[in-house]
Protein backbone atom coordinates (compact mmCIF):
# COMPACT_ATOMS: atom_id res chain seq x y z
CA UNK A 1 0.00 0.00 0.00
CA UNK A 2 0.86 3.66 -0.68
CA UNK A 3 0.49 6.54 1.57
CA UNK A 4 0.62 9.85 1.82
CA UNK A 5 -0.71 12.57 4.46
CA UNK A 6 -1.21 16.08 3.86
CA UNK A 7 -2.51 18.61 7.02
CA UNK A 8 -3.42 22.36 7.51
CA UNK A 9 -2.68 23.54 10.83
CA UNK A 10 -2.26 27.05 11.85
CA UNK A 11 -1.46 26.39 15.45
CA UNK A 12 0.24 23.08 15.67
CA UNK A 13 -2.45 20.75 16.94
CA UNK A 14 -3.66 19.11 13.64
CA UNK A 15 -0.11 18.94 12.87
CA UNK A 16 1.18 16.89 15.67
CA UNK A 17 -2.02 14.19 14.78
CA UNK A 18 -0.31 14.48 10.97
CA UNK A 19 3.22 13.64 12.24
CA UNK A 20 1.95 10.64 14.52
CA UNK A 21 -0.26 9.24 11.43
CA UNK A 22 3.21 9.24 9.13
CA UNK A 23 5.57 8.03 11.84
CA UNK A 24 2.45 4.75 11.67
CA UNK A 25 3.01 4.34 8.38
CA UNK A 26 5.96 5.36 7.28
CA UNK A 27 6.24 8.77 5.13
CA UNK A 28 6.53 12.52 6.08
CA UNK A 29 3.35 14.91 7.00
CA UNK A 30 3.14 17.69 4.61
CA UNK A 31 1.15 20.92 5.09
CA UNK A 32 -0.94 21.54 2.22
CA UNK A 33 0.53 25.30 1.65
CA UNK A 34 3.99 23.41 1.01
CA UNK A 35 5.68 23.58 -2.49
CA UNK A 36 5.75 19.76 -1.74
CA UNK A 37 2.06 19.30 -1.58
CA UNK A 38 0.76 18.13 -4.49
CA UNK A 39 0.30 14.15 -4.85
CA UNK A 40 2.03 13.34 -8.35
CA UNK A 41 2.18 9.88 -8.13
CA UNK A 42 -1.02 7.25 -7.33
CA UNK A 43 -1.67 7.22 -3.67
CA UNK A 44 -3.47 4.26 -1.95
CA UNK A 45 -4.56 6.14 0.89
CA UNK A 46 -4.38 9.72 1.30
CA UNK A 47 -5.10 10.96 4.73
CA UNK A 48 -6.02 14.53 4.80
CA UNK A 49 -6.96 16.94 7.91
CA UNK A 50 -7.54 20.31 9.13
CA UNK A 51 -9.26 22.02 11.95
CA UNK A 52 -12.65 24.08 12.00
CA UNK A 53 -12.06 27.26 12.44
CA UNK A 54 -15.40 29.92 12.93
CA UNK A 55 -17.36 27.08 11.37
CA UNK A 56 -15.16 26.59 8.22
CA UNK A 57 -11.77 24.91 6.87
CA UNK A 58 -9.00 27.47 5.82
CA UNK A 59 -9.37 28.54 2.48
CA UNK A 60 -5.75 26.95 1.95
CA UNK A 61 -7.16 23.52 2.59
CA UNK A 62 -10.54 23.80 0.71
CA UNK A 63 -8.25 24.73 -2.18
CA UNK A 64 -5.87 21.81 -1.74
CA UNK A 65 -8.89 19.77 -1.81
CA UNK A 66 -9.95 21.29 -5.08
CA UNK A 67 -6.94 20.01 -6.81
CA UNK A 68 -7.06 15.84 -5.58
CA UNK A 69 -8.91 13.40 -8.04
CA UNK A 70 -9.90 10.09 -8.09
CA UNK A 71 -7.40 9.04 -10.67
CA UNK A 72 -4.43 9.70 -8.00
CA UNK A 73 -6.44 8.73 -4.43
CA UNK A 74 -7.58 5.88 -4.07
CA UNK A 75 -9.05 6.56 -0.81
CA UNK A 76 -9.12 9.91 1.48
CA UNK A 77 -9.17 8.99 5.16
CA UNK A 78 -9.79 12.25 7.39
CA UNK A 79 -8.79 13.52 10.27
CA UNK A 80 -9.53 16.73 12.23
CA UNK A 81 -9.30 18.70 15.89
CA UNK A 82 -11.44 21.40 17.39
CA UNK A 83 -12.24 22.54 20.38
CA UNK A 84 -15.61 20.90 20.02
CA UNK A 85 -17.37 20.33 16.71
CA UNK A 86 -16.44 17.63 13.77
CA UNK A 87 -17.56 19.60 11.28
CA UNK A 88 -14.61 19.86 9.55
CA UNK A 89 -14.84 16.71 8.67
CA UNK A 90 -18.09 16.63 7.12
CA UNK A 91 -16.98 19.44 4.86
CA UNK A 92 -13.73 17.95 3.82
CA UNK A 93 -15.76 15.12 2.64
CA UNK A 94 -18.29 16.98 1.04
CA UNK A 95 -15.61 18.21 -0.95
CA UNK A 96 -13.81 14.94 -1.76
CA UNK A 97 -16.83 12.88 -2.44
CA UNK A 98 -18.38 15.94 -4.74
CA UNK A 99 -15.16 15.08 -6.89
CA UNK A 100 -15.69 11.55 -6.97
CA UNK A 101 -12.64 10.41 -4.45
CA UNK A 102 -13.87 7.68 -2.36
CA UNK A 103 -14.01 8.58 1.39
CA UNK A 104 -13.35 6.31 4.10
CA UNK A 105 -16.00 6.32 6.95
CA UNK A 106 -14.11 5.83 9.65
CA UNK A 107 -12.31 9.35 10.36
CA UNK A 108 -9.61 10.43 13.72
CA UNK A 109 -10.96 13.34 15.53
CA UNK A 110 -9.52 14.67 18.52
CA UNK A 111 -10.66 17.90 20.65
CA UNK A 112 -8.01 20.09 20.99
CA UNK A 113 -6.75 19.63 24.37
CA UNK A 114 -6.35 15.31 24.21
CA UNK A 115 -4.42 15.71 21.33
CA UNK A 116 -1.16 15.31 23.14
CA UNK A 117 -2.33 12.55 25.19
CA UNK A 118 -4.24 10.69 21.87
CA UNK A 119 -0.98 10.01 19.57
CA UNK A 120 -0.81 5.97 20.32
CA UNK A 121 -4.38 5.84 19.61
CA UNK A 122 -3.88 7.99 16.50
CA UNK A 123 -0.85 5.82 15.23
CA UNK A 124 -3.20 2.81 16.07
CA UNK A 125 -5.27 4.10 14.14
CA UNK A 126 -3.34 5.13 11.09
CA UNK A 127 -2.18 1.50 10.62
CA UNK A 128 -5.97 -0.22 10.22
CA UNK A 129 -5.43 1.12 6.65
C1 LIG B 1 -10.24 31.65 15.02
C2 LIG B 1 -10.60 30.28 15.53
C3 LIG B 1 -11.88 29.80 15.34
C4 LIG B 1 -12.25 28.53 15.82
N1 LIG B 1 -13.52 28.08 15.63
C5 LIG B 1 -13.88 26.86 16.14
C6 LIG B 1 -15.21 26.38 15.99
O1 LIG B 1 -16.07 27.01 15.36
N2 LIG B 1 -15.54 25.19 16.55
C7 LIG B 1 -14.63 24.45 17.26
O2 LIG B 1 -15.00 23.37 17.74
N3 LIG B 1 -13.33 24.86 17.38
C8 LIG B 1 -12.95 26.04 16.84
N4 LIG B 1 -11.65 26.48 16.99
C9 LIG B 1 -10.66 25.63 17.65
C10 LIG B 1 -9.70 24.97 16.67
O3 LIG B 1 -10.40 24.17 15.72
C11 LIG B 1 -8.73 24.07 17.46
O4 LIG B 1 -7.93 24.88 18.32
C12 LIG B 1 -7.84 23.25 16.55
O5 LIG B 1 -7.24 22.21 17.30
C13 LIG B 1 -6.79 24.11 15.87
O6 LIG B 1 -5.99 23.28 15.09
P1 LIG B 1 -4.55 23.72 14.60
O7 LIG B 1 -3.69 23.87 15.84
O8 LIG B 1 -4.13 22.54 13.79
O9 LIG B 1 -4.68 24.98 13.83
C14 LIG B 1 -11.28 27.74 16.52
C15 LIG B 1 -9.99 28.25 16.70
C16 LIG B 1 -9.64 29.49 16.23
C17 LIG B 1 -8.25 30.00 16.44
Amino acid sequence: MSYAVRFYSRSGNTKKVADAIAEAVGVSAVSVDSNESAITEKVDVLFIGGALYAYGIDDKLKSYLDTLSSDKVGKAVLFSTSWLSKHALDLMRKSLEGKGITVESETCYLKSKAVDSSLEDVKKFAKKF
